[in-house]
């Protein structure tokens, strides 16, 4: 089954940019209608550009509060046939305009292993709390900053020696496995919530 995906981004698109590769070499049966930025200086709206998708920049300046900046995407979503929005280093919360408009429809990637080191800095915070394993976790998203239930985490050794950016490097070149593998399994129809809020990932 082929799904219909909306990205949201806020930087420089590099989990955009694996998604839309998978996409084009036929790895993930998907479509980008819709990528939507909370700034308009991000990359990742060249990226799309590049790819023939289409933009939407939805700045501070333009709106007055976050619900009504919400309520559009929702709507732009919407009009799209949009199945599934994929949160991409994306720099704000969703709020329910979105949220009730996608019930369990939304999803996030967090550069650690959740509920471990929440927030804007989780690569950095692991390194300085001298984690021996970290990683990256894919997950619903809820009304709360980097909760929801987890769908796919993958974890990463940390090696003696290393430097918080070659952590972060390690970091990145899992996110651009783990998010376009988790795109396949949304599309395949094989992630379902459970009523207790966990997960199961039906068998192939
Ligand atoms: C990623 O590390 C992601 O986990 C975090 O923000 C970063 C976004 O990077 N939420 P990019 O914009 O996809 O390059």
């Amino acid at each position: 089954m082929s799904i219909k995906l909306g990205v949201l981004i806020s930087g420089s698109g590099t989990n955009l940019q694996a998604i839309i590769d998978r996409i084009a070499d036929g790895t993930i049966d998907a479509s980008i209608e819709l990528v939507v930025s909370s700034r308009s200086d991000a990359y990742g709206l060249l990226r799309a550009q590049a790819a023939g998708i289409q933009t939407l920049t939805m700045d501070k300046s333009f709106y007055d509060e976050d619900f009504t900046a919400d309520r559009i995407i929702a709507s732009e979503m919407r009009s799209r046939g949009v199945d599934y929005i994929l949160m991409a280093g994306y720099m704000r919360m969703v709020h329910d305009p979105l949220l009730a408009a996608f019930p369990n429809r939304i999803v996030n990637i967090h550069p650690a292993l959740l509920p471990s080191f929440k927030g804007a800095h989780g690569i950095q915070d692991a390194y300085n709390y001298g984690v021996k394993v970290t990683g990256v976790t894919v997950h619903f998203a809820d009304n709360r900053y980097d909760c929801g239930p987890i769908i796919a985490q993958r974890a990463l050794a940390v090696q003696e020696g290393w430097t918080v950016d070659e952590l972060e490097a390690e970091i990145h070149k899992i996110e651009h496995v783990l998010y376009p593998e988790v795109v396949g399994l949304l599309a395949a129809g094989r992630v379902h919530v459970c009523d207790n809020g966990t997960v199961e990932i039906a068998p192939a």
